[in-house]
């Protein structure tokens, strides 16, 4: 069974190709040196850029795989959730490419992709040499969504915290902008956080009703206060010119005392999880922020019966796309009518 998956959700254009769930290629092209002269992301700039990036990409994967359309048996797209525009080019590429080549089509969801980014283990140097076992739970820590979901076999998925406000990648971008650290942000916190002193600076962890969610809006204007307070400024300065009075060893240290407490609050709620669901087997991670280091360290010592995806497959990719397609089909759930392929902006799994 060859399955060719498309991403187009957000800032990366990607294809790949999966035989019996095996990834023969893996093509990625990020937007992100386009974006890191505004800072974040730009809708319209990112849907242009997918329109000029698409079919090469799409043509890379195939010759990279050997293959051809003749053998190629399911298409498979990400439909919801992401940017409308950026979202439109892949879809319709899809769609097209369906009816062109009359190959049966599925439309993923974004966050299930992430999700089974932890079964391309085969693929990944430091992949996971097991499958996660059900009943798990994953954690889904991207750039839009903050959310633990509960699995209790493949394609059944129950959310059972989410985040309430902002989701804990917009916020490591959010905080790394204020310090004056690239984008995009996580990275670059996480750089600097490891020349810094984790216990300088504490910071809230918020309460929520549901002690499952998580709120990280909370979190950043801590920080913006306390970055206030350290250059001596008053809450009407204006924030792009905070950097300026920072020295590098504030920043480092702003940038680890927030990455510590991030984390901390993101493992204290998997914990909590664990403890209300004694069954599960497995904890996996999934989405960009699951590539951090200091985090893959500390919930490994944590002693949960961790997975993380392949730092390659963190961020955002086809392979995943291809993956959770691949559990679709062996699920038995039908191809999706490419002239009714829907789209949807950033919303939940279920
Ligand atoms: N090493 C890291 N540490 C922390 N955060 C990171 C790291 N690497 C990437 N990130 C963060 O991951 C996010 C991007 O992840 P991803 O591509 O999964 O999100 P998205 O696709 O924009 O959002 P979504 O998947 O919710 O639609 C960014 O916020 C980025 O800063
Ligand atoms: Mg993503």
């Amino acid at each position: 069974m060859i399955i060719l998956g498309i991403e187009s959700s957000c800032d990366e254009t990607a294809c790949a190709i999966l035989k019996d769930g095996e990834l023969l290629s893996n093509v990625v092209v990020s937007q992100i040196d386009i974006f890191k002269s505004y800072g974040g992301v730009i809708p319209e700039v990112a849907a242009r850029s997918h329109l000029e990036a698409i079919l090469p990409v799409i043509d890379k994967a195939i010759s990279d795989a050997k293959v051809n359309w003749d053998i190629i048996d399911y298409i498979a797209v990400t439909n919801t959730p992401g940017l409308l525009g950026s979202l439109l080019i892949g879809t319709l590429t899809a769609r097209t490419l369906a009816i062109l080549h009359n190959k049966p089509l599925y439309a993923i969801h974004h966050l299930k992709s992430h999700i089974y980014s932890n079964w391309l283990s085969a693929s990944g140097e430091t992949g996971p040499s097991q499958r996660p076992q059900f009943p798990l739970l994953s954690l889904v820590i991207s750039g839009g969504h903050t959310q633990i979901i509960k699995m209790t076999h493949h394609n059944h998925f129950e959310i059972i915290g989410t985040t309430l406000d902002d989701a804990v990648g917009e916020c490591f971008d959010k905080i790394a902008k204020i310090l004056g650290l690239p984008y995009p942000g996580g990275p670059s916190i996480a750089a600097a956080a490891e020349k810094g002193n984790p216990k300088k600076y504490h910071f809230p962890h918020p309460k929520t009703k549901n002690p499952l969610d998580f709120s990280f809006s909370g979190l950043k204007t801590a920080v913006l206060r306390q970055v206030q307070k350290e250059c001596g400024v008053g809450l009407d300065f204006p924030s792009h010119e905070l950097k300026n009075l920072l020295t590098p060893e504030q920043i480092n240290d702003f940038a680890a005392s927030f990455q510590k407490t991030a984390i901390d609050i993101l493992l204290e709620k998997l914990r909590l999880a664990k403890k209300l669901n004694p069954d599960t087997k497995s904890i996996v991670f999934a989405g960009g922020v699951s590539a951090n280091q200091e985090l893959r360290k500390m919930a490994t010592a944590s002693e949960l019966p961790v997975f993380f995806p392949n730092p390659k497959f963190s961020g955002d990719n086809a392979a995943m796309v291809a993956m959770a397609c691949f559990y679709e089909i062996k699920s038995g759930i039908k191809p999706t009518d490419p002239y009714k392929l829907t789209l949807a902006p950033r919303s939940d799994l279920c």
